[in-house]
């Protein structure tokens, strides 16, 4: 039997990859990341797509070709590219606060959208919204990313009533992941002494690991999960 599809954003590294990786046996994988020459891993038999979705017309362009050459079998989105640009509102140029309106929310609505015409066509689908704990708590020097986030668990919720309101019949789930603090590159900046201060707010007493969240992902999209639906899943060790 063909594998189903499942699209992984921002798969070139991080929790992308971790989630492409662990998914990698059951799946096909339609891998994206903004551009081709970013990928430093190869995952043996998955599609590339790329697009940097700051830009309007590539983002376009991609859920074009979502729809043109993987709308057969798509079983799943993971909508996980990101970026952060960490500083005060005060200093934040305009071209940075559109770089993350535009990745981690714009680019995510525009996903939804496609992969919910095709989820109509095929009654069955799921997406997850990857978003951060800083969605529901906020976090100084973060305002904007974490507007994005916040976005992107009323986005999941919402889109989870609407499909339902649409057709009762159609098995489409839409949910939000909330990661907490985890070792990737988007963390790596991050201060020694500021590490050391958030370390102390996780009961876990330890980061967490791209694959800690894989794994969730991995038990989400399962049959087991068939009643998770349109809620935030956190996964931050306890993070307060
Ligand atoms: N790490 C954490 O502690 C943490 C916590 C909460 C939430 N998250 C969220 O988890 C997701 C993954 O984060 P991560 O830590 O794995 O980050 P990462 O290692 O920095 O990876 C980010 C991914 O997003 C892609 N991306 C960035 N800018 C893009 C653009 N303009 N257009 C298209 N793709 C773009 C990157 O692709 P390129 O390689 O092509 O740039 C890369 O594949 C993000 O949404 C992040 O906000 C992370």
């Amino acid at each position: 039997m063909e594998k189903r599809k499942i699209l992984i954003t921002g798969a070139s590294k991080g929790l992308g990859l971790a989630i492409a990786q662990k998914l990698s046996d059951e799946f096909t994988l339609i891998l994206h990341a903004s551009k081709k020459e970013n990928f430093k891993t190869v995952i043996p038999g998955s599609h590339i797509l790329c697009a940097d979705f700051s830009d309007n017309e590539q983002l376009d362009n991609f859920c074009k070709q979502l729809k043109k050459e993987h709308s057969d079998s798509l079983y799943a989105v993971i909508n996980n590219a990101g970026v952060t640009f960490d500083k005060s509102l005060i200093y934040q140029p305009e071209r940075e606060i559109d770089a993350m309106l535009n990745v981690n929310l714009k680019a995510p609505i525009m996903i939804c959208k496609t992969a919910l015409k095709i989820f109509n066509l095929n009654k069955r689908g799921i997406i997850i919204n990857i978003s951060s704990c800083v969605g529901e708590t906020g976090n100084a020097f973060q305002s904007v990313y974490a507007a994005t986030k916040a976005g992107l668990v009323a986005l999941s919720k919402s889109l989870a009533q609407e499909v339902s309101a649409l057709n009762q019949e159609h098995h489409i789930r839409v949910l939000s992941v909330s990661p907490g603090f985890i070792e990737t590159d988007m963390t790596a900046a991050i201060p020694q002494s500021e590490k050391e201060k958030y370390l102390k707010m996780i009961p876990a007493n330890r980061f967490g690991k791209a694959e800690d969240i894989a794994e969730a992902i991995a038990f989400l999209l399962s049959e087991k999960a068939s009643y998770i639906n349109g809620t935030n899943i956190h996964i931050n060790g306890g993070l307060i």
